[in-house]
């Protein structure tokens, strides 16, 4: 049995104890120690999923679900889909209902939410380890509360939360006064360098340590931190070019860079958690996932930028701003233990150790909860019953302001009635469909409108993270190539175009790669789509097409997307051709992104998906759509009717 030698296994016994004798227990261990992968094995052979019933560990990211399931189903000798199962998203949930035969199962914690839209007591399961709690993601706090209302009705439910960072009591007060293990089991030493001065560019300055570290120090594979996706992308691409240089004067190739994020498909996130060929040094450049949630092994250096990406959502204005701010303390401790895991390492902070010490880096970061638009939140509570939402038990309560806005957002959406309940059947469909509201009614409105299928795509596209382009040789031949497919209806119009010429070259990735277009997101659109199908047909309704005629599907889009919405309000352009929007609500001035076909086009009304602050006094909306003015007042009068409201 694998597994045996992990400082968890030395908890193992007091631990089963603890979670006999108490609704919930609050595990606390440093990564790598063994939580995920053993405490769901431990319960299973001491009992917890006898006679059908199950255990389920819950993780914030999808990309762990997947690859925690097989490392387990390996140590078990099982196979994935057999004894050990997952739901690695809400999709996924959907489809295996009810035939699961699964003991051990992993599940993101948004697929839980869903999973309990249709069983709120969680009857098959004993007991629910709620993991990597301390990252507070926001589908994790809607969970912990949740968790704690099915306690009161099924004692019997045990609880485990699962934290590597030492903020336990918190959680536990939180439960009432849970039981508290900590895995001791230390880290090797990691000895922290700092830079003498701050550095410029965090990418080349990062590139530049990983390749003296290369030079001057012992083997040891290195681990990267990047704030975001786009910094990895970079990083990768300099140090390629960088082997491309040694390799040209006949020197080493032994450095091997792997991207490591959530964007990727998983077969290559997988990839970068192998062990590098012999004698060669694997270089992770990764974002804060590898920074708790994943255990690489082999790694003995970590160089650390020091910074964090966050979206912060400001309900005064609905607006949102995508930050890359100083990582928390919290996260720079866990950033370095990941160099000490196997023995003593060194982390190389890219920030000077004057700004370290001086409180410029805040303690723990701001939960999800607390920063992020709610109303996807509060349509799953109301749909599970929890009426007044103010009262819900919040471990950290969002703002009022946020409250209220989703309150209202859900209300011109039809989704809840004057009392703020659940409408029926519109509210409940909405609630039903694992996308967000506004993407949920015009998948729902479709079917009178006549253009399911348009619908089914567009909205797929919308719920892929990873963008449907993709960069490949350079920006100007993406934007040459995006222009192929462009209209003057907008980007989300443009997708149909996208996808049709996608399903005519019969999904070739060749195809692909010379259109600029991102193969695996199209991959995922494909997945997505034939699940939104059947949560449609389940719904009773009917499929249809609008084929070439677009206005129905923009008729759609405006059901859901009415509050983000801007006028034309001056047609001179910036450097980049844009002309000036003002938002309807707020009078916020925003132009148009880089990124979409309009953004030279000078629509007199658009709506967008979303708008985000880029610059200091710069607000930009992303997939934009060409709407009528009129439909605004037509589709959501109240919205656009009330008091104060222009
Ligand atoms: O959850 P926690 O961070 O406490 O640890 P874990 O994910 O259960 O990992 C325990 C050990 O299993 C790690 O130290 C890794 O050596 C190993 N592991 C692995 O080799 N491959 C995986 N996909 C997951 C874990
Ligand atoms: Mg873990």
């Amino acid at each position: 049995m694998e597994g045996g030698g992990l400082p968890i296994s030395r908890v193992r016994r007091e631990l089963l104890y603890l979670v006999e004798k108490n609704a919930t227990v609050v595990v606390v261990g440093h990564t790598g120690c063994g939580k995920t992968t053993q405490i769901p094995q431990y319960l299973h052979r001491s009992g917890w999923t006898a006679e059908g019933s199950k255990v389920l560990c819950t993780q914030p990211r999808e990309l762990v679900v997947v690859s925690v399931a097989h490392r387990v189903a390996e140590e078990m000798g099982a196979v994935v889909g057999g004894e050990v199962g997952y739901r690695a998203s809400s999709f996924e949930a959907r489809t295996d209902e009810g035939g699961s035969t699964s003991s051990i199962e992993f599940s993101t914690d948004e697929a839980l939410v869903s999973l309990m839209q249709r069983d709120p007591l969680l009857s098959p399961y004993t007991v629910v380890m709620v993991d990597e709690a301390h990252e507070r993601s926001l589908a994790t706090d809607v969970v912990l509360g949740l968790l704690k209302k099915v306690q009161r009705r099924r004692p019997d439910l045990r609880v485990i939360i699962s934290s590597a960072t030492i903020d336990a009591e918190a959680l536990a007060t939180f439960f009432g006064g849970a039981a508290i293990v900590s895995v001791e089991g230390t880290l090797h030493d990691v000895d922290i360098l700092y830079a003498k001065v701050p550095a410029s560019s965090y990418i080349s300055e990062a590139v530049d340590t990983v390749v003296k570290i290369h030079k001057n120090e012992r083997p040891g594979d290195v681990l990267v931190f990047f704030p975001g996706e786009e910094d990895v992308s970079q990083a990768l691409e300099l140090i390629e070019e960088q082997n491309d240089f040694e390799r040209q004067r006949g020197g080493a190739d032994d450095l091997v860079p792997l991207a490591l994020h959530e964007g990727m498909p998983t077969s290559k996130q997988l990839q970068a958690l192998r062990p590098a060929p012999r004698n060669h040094r694997k270089v992770v450049l990764s974002t804060s996932v590898a920074e708790t949630s994943l255990t690489i092994d082999g790694i003995a250096y970590v160089v650390d930028c020091c910074f964090q990406r966050e979206r912060y959502y400001d309900p005064i204005t609905s607006l949102e701003s995508v930050v890359t701010c100083p990582e928390s303390k919290a996260s720079a401790v866990q950033r370095a233990g990941r160099a000490g895991r196997v023995r003593p390492g060194k982390c190389f902070r890219l920030c000077t150790r004057e700004a370290y010490e001086s409180g410029l880096l805040p303690e723990s970061s701001v939960p999800e909860m607390q920063r992020s638009e709610l109303s996807h939140v509060v349509l799953q509570l109301k749909a599970l019953g929890v009426d007044n939402i103010m009262s819900f038990d919040w471990i950290a309560p969002p703002s009022a302001e946020a409250m209220v806005r989703a309150l209202e957002l859900l209300h011109a959406l039809g989704a809840l009635d004057q009392e703020s309940r659940l409408t029926s059947p519109l509210g409940a469909h909405m609630a039903e469909l694992p996308v967000h509201p506004t993407v949920a009614k015009p998948l729902l409105v479709s079917g009178e409108l006549g253009c399911v299928e348009e619908l089914l795509i567009v909205a797929a596209v919308m719920t892929v993270k990873s963008s449907v382009w993709q960069l490949g040789r350079g920006r100007k031949e993406m934007e040459r190539q995006k222009m192929k497919f462009a209209v003057a209806e907008g980007d989300h119009v443009t997708y149909l175009n996208v996808y049709k010429g996608f399903l005519e070259a019969k999904r070739s990735p060749g195809w692909c790669d010379r259109h600029c277009v991102n193969y695996n997101a199209m991959m995922k659109v494909l997945g997505v789509k034939s699940q939104l199908w059947s949560a449609l047909e389940g719904l009773g309704i009917k499929h249809s097409s609008s084929d070439k005629e677009t206005l129905p599907v923009r008729k759609a889009l405006a059901h859901g997307l009415f509050a983000n919405s801007a006028v034309l309000s001056s047609t001179s352009t910036d450097g980049k051709g844009r002309a000036t929007y003002t938002t309807v609500r707020g009078k916020v001035v925003t132009k148009v992104h880089e990124s979409s076909v309009l953004h030279r086009n000078q629509p007199k009304c658009v709506l967008y998906t979303r708008a985000i602050q880029t610059g200091p006094a710069t607000h930009e909306m992303f997939e934009v759509l060409a709407v009528e003015q009129d439909w605004l007042t037509e589709l959501a009068p109240h919205f656009y009717t009330s008091p104060g409201v222009g």
